[in-house]
């Protein structure tokens, strides 16, 4: 067998090291600005608990299933659907699943790029305390001037291109694992250190009882679809993101608990983070169901109207753009990776390339804020349309493929080499869940999604 044992890019350099790319990857934008936003929106507990079920049916399977289909193959995501299908005998165009996955992680970045450049312009805006004592109108208004300057925010969104490409530009050992090794555990002391200070206001119970307290009349059919669509999302599953990490995993690494704790770490910091903002929300009054600016407008008003308000609202916002850093890389790893491998290129030379051209497509999402406001299609925005594909569709169906060649098309010993199951029953369970009803329940999302868009 001409199978490469390892990646021609690199190892993590141990199990750990694998987890905490791979908890860096999950964590970001998804758990601290998307999460609480739509539970906000869909109504809390309801919402939440549906969430949680949706990550341990259709998440953990299929993560466990890419993260096997990329220790197996070695290789960028295209590439290693060419190798896995000709290893199966079946038809090398599973090599096109591979390239929706790069597709979809250049159109994903170039949004969340542009968002966490928000991020970035808000640390230093809380830091010279320009939120201190601002009433609710006069938060909301400098949010709507940035919004509303499209160089500031293409000046952001630059930057922090460049701060993705120059971790993965350093490759796998002192770029990729470098960056987590040190930004994960931040993150954690971090959330904790705010779900204290959340604590010490009044309405933490209020808080604590909305994202746990389930009162299923406010979820709507549409609420379950969205929390499904959020896992994926949130896991980084369906695009190949997961596939490439998987690919530099050591052989030894057991993929199923990996998985059990990566996952369950996501889920932690999505929880913490909506405990840290909903107290807030509540002591100020504020609408959980705000949508998208929740976080930049009702936050830093939240933030700066408590002692201490500046410091702790700056922290916050490090803390996002730590964890949308350590993701970022993971949705042009992919293509990078692809460059090398098939254009011979240098590691340094693709990442001018992928970075350049996920810069590009994000002046789009830039300017979908301001000058092209009123230009929309299906009633959406560039960037809501954007967000809407590639959330809603794109992944979903990368990952009911995903999950469809783990089971149907590689061949079952080859599964269970790379799974090394010791648990039986648990293998079993695996494989029934990834056979039939992660696939349906999938197709459920992608049918609705279709639906969604052609009833406006
Ligand atoms: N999971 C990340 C978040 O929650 C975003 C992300 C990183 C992602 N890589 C991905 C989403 C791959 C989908 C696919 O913010």
């Amino acid at each position: 067998m001409n199978r490469p044992r390892t990646s021609i890019h690199g190892e993590w350099s141990s199990r750990w090291a694998f987890v905490l790319a791979a908890t860096g990857s999950a964590v970001g934008l998804g758990n601290i600005w998307k999460f609480p936003y739509i539970a906000g929106e869909n109504g809390g507990g309801a919402f939440v608990l549906v969430y949680l079920a949706c990550i341990v049916i259709v998440g953990v399977p299929i993560f466990i299933a890419e993260v096997l289909i990329g220790r197996r193959g070695r290789q960028s995501p295209i590439n290693t659907m060419v190798t896995l299908s000709q290893e199966a005998g079946k038809s090398k165009h599973w090599r096109l699943l591979g390239w929706a996955g790069v597709i979809a992680g250049f159109l994903i970045l170039s949004y969340y790029s542009v968002i966490a450049g928000w991020g970035l312009a808000y640390v230093f805006r809380s830091g010279i305390g320009l939120f201190s004592g601002a009433s609710a109108e006069e938060v909301q208004t400098i949010f709507n001037e940035f919004l509303a300057t499209p160089e500031r925010l293409l000046a952001w969104h630059t930057i922090f291109m460049v701060m993705t490409m120059v971790v993965v530009a350093r490759g796998v050992r002192s770029g990729l694992e470098k960056a987590v090794r040190y930004l994960m555990p931040c993150l954690f002391v971090l959330l904790v250190v705010l779900v204290g200070y959340a604590m010490n206001t009044a309405a933490f119970g209020q808080g604590f009882e909305f994202l746990f307290k389930p009162d299923f009349s406010k979820l709507s059919q549409d609420s379950v679809l969205i929390a499904m669509g959020h896992a994926f999302f949130t896991l980084s599953l369906g695009m190949g993101a997961i596939m490439i990490y998987g690919s530099y995993m050591p052989e030894r690494a057991s993929i199923a608990k990996t998985t059990f704790i990566i996952a369950g770490a996501d889920t932690f910091v999505a929880l913490m983070a909506g405990l840290a903002i909903f107290p807030l929300v509540f002591a100020n009054n504020l609408e959980p169901g705000a949508g998208p600016g929740l976080m930049f407008v009702t936050l830093p008003l939240a933030f700066g109207q408590m002692p201490g308000g500046a410091f702790f609202g700056t922290l916050f916002f490090v803390l996002i753009v730590f964890a949308a850093w350590t993701s970022a890389i993971s949705l042009i790893e992919p293509a990078v990776a692809w460059l090398v491998e098939t254009r011979g290129m240098r590691r340094l030379t693709a990442c001018v390339w992928a970075g350049m051209a996920t810069w590009l497509l994000g002046v789009g999402t830039v300017l979908s804020f301001n000058l092209w406001s009123e230009v929309k299609l299906f009633g959406k925005t560039y960037f809501d349309l954007l967000d809407y594909l590639t959330a809603n569709i794109m992944l979903p169906l990368g990952g009911l493929f995903i999950a469809v060649f783990a089971v149907w098309i590689m061949k079952e010993a080859h599964v269970r080499e790379e799974l090394a199951m010791i648990n039986k029953t648990g293998y079993r369970a695996w494989r029934l869940l990834v056979r039939y009803v992660t696939p349906v329940a999938v197709l459920i999302v992608f049918l609705n999604a279709i639906g969604v868009l052609q009833h406006g």
